[in-house]
């Protein structure tokens, strides 16, 4: 098993990757945000057409990236679940036809799980430290999740009601800072004052974590400023620095405290939200007082792509695991949900 061709078309990022072994050879992605940029979040039907438009030439530009040819594969891994269900379906398709002409073998891959291994892409010849610790912050998902194992999961806490990159998009939608926010409010946070306004810290026992009193915090600030007529740009800068400050502390505060309690001497940061600046100058401290090794993907892995499918795909084809060509698709699924149909 040399070439792994991965799949990933589970929300807004069309994306195919070739790795060799652990190397990543091409991982190109096609984001689909200005076409969501106009409805101001992702509309799945439009996002499924997108990837019926896109999915193959960007499976024939990773594959001359690469340099091989389509029948040098020699297994596939696709995101099959969590995930949009129109846009999973249009990837699973494609990987199965692909299988069954190629006569490779492929598997599913949990989403989440292609997120976790995103932290070691770029460390193909080191092994990946088990157990440690990963938090998980992205558009849909904000999970504390202990890794024992390759395919040994458990999910210690997650958000009870947002997850962190959608409290950035919803904050930066009423600041009218466009779709996605994250990388609006990061940069715009830069140049804002952090400790202008005191928004709360959600107390949420266990490894669990809240965002949604927050948001409502930074609406009724919103509010007030409009009454006044002061909510200029200064004041928007503020309120990005103050209200990811307050993601920034919890997400800092419960991860660390979950890997010292767990004994993982490692805290990977994985998700969209993990490309915060923020967030990872912040962690690499706290992770240095408390003597724990931190490993965020670059930026470009830490949002949606294939590459880190075809990881986590690479792993459970070593295992052995083979999927069947009734391999379904599913909207919801948790990670380590290893008892699903296949
Ligand atoms: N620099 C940043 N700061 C904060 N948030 C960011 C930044 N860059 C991206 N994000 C956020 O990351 C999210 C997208 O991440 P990702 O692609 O991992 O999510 P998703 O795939 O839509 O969700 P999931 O993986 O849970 O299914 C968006 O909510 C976006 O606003
Ligand atoms: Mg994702």
């Amino acid at each position: 098993m040399r070439y792994i061709l991965g799949i990933e078309t589970s929300c807004d990022e069309t994306s195919v990757a070739v790795l060799e072994g652990r190397a990543t050879h091409a991982s190109i992605v096609a984001s689909q945000a200005d076409l969501h940029a106009q409805w101001g979040g992702v509309v799945p039907e439009a996002a499924a057409r997108q990837h019926v438009e896109r999915l193959h030439p960007i499976l024939q530009q990773a594959l001359d990236t690469a340099g091989i040819e389509l029948r040098q594969i020699d297994a596939i891994a696709v995101t099959n679940r969590p995930g949009l269900i129109g846009a999973l379906v249009v990837g699973l398709a494609a990987a199965k036809s692909l299988a069954f002409a190629l006569r490779v073998p492929f598997v599913g891959v949990n989403h989440l799980e292609g997120h976790l291994y995103s932290a070691f892409l770029t460390e193909p010849d080191s092994d990946i430290p088990f157990p440690h610790l990963a938090l998980i912050v992205s558009g849909g998902h904000t999970e504390l999740v202990l890794a024992r194992g390759h395919g040994d999961y458990q999910l210690l806490g997650h958000t009870l009601d947002d997850a962190a990159g959608e409290a950035f998009d919803k904050t930066a939608r009423l600041l009218q800072l466009g779709y996605p926010g994250g990388p609006e409010i990061d940069r715009r946070a830069r140049q804002g004052d952090p400790n202008a306004f005191r928004f709360p810290r959600a107390q949420v026992a266990g490894w669990r974590f809240s965002f949604s009193g927050l948001k409502t915090a930074v609406r009724r600030e919103v509010e007030r400023l409009q009454a006044q007529g002061a909510l200029n740009a200064q004041a928007v800068d503020d309120l990005c620095a103050s209200f990811q400050q307050a993601v920034v502390d919890a997400l800092i505060e419960k991860a660390v405290s979950a890997a010292r309690a767990y004994g993982a001497p490692t805290l990977t940061v994985v998700g969209g939200v993990a490309a915060n600046s923020a967030l990872q100058a912040q962690m690499r401290t706290a992770c240095q007082r408390a003597g724990l090794n931190l490993k965020i993907p670059p930026p470009n892995y830490c949002t949606d792509n294939a590459a880190m499918i075809a990881l986590a795909g690479y792993f459970r084809l070593l295992a052995g695991e083979r999927a069947a060509y009734d391999l379904d698709a599913y909207a919801n699924a948790p990670l380590g949900d290893d008892s699903r149909p296949q």
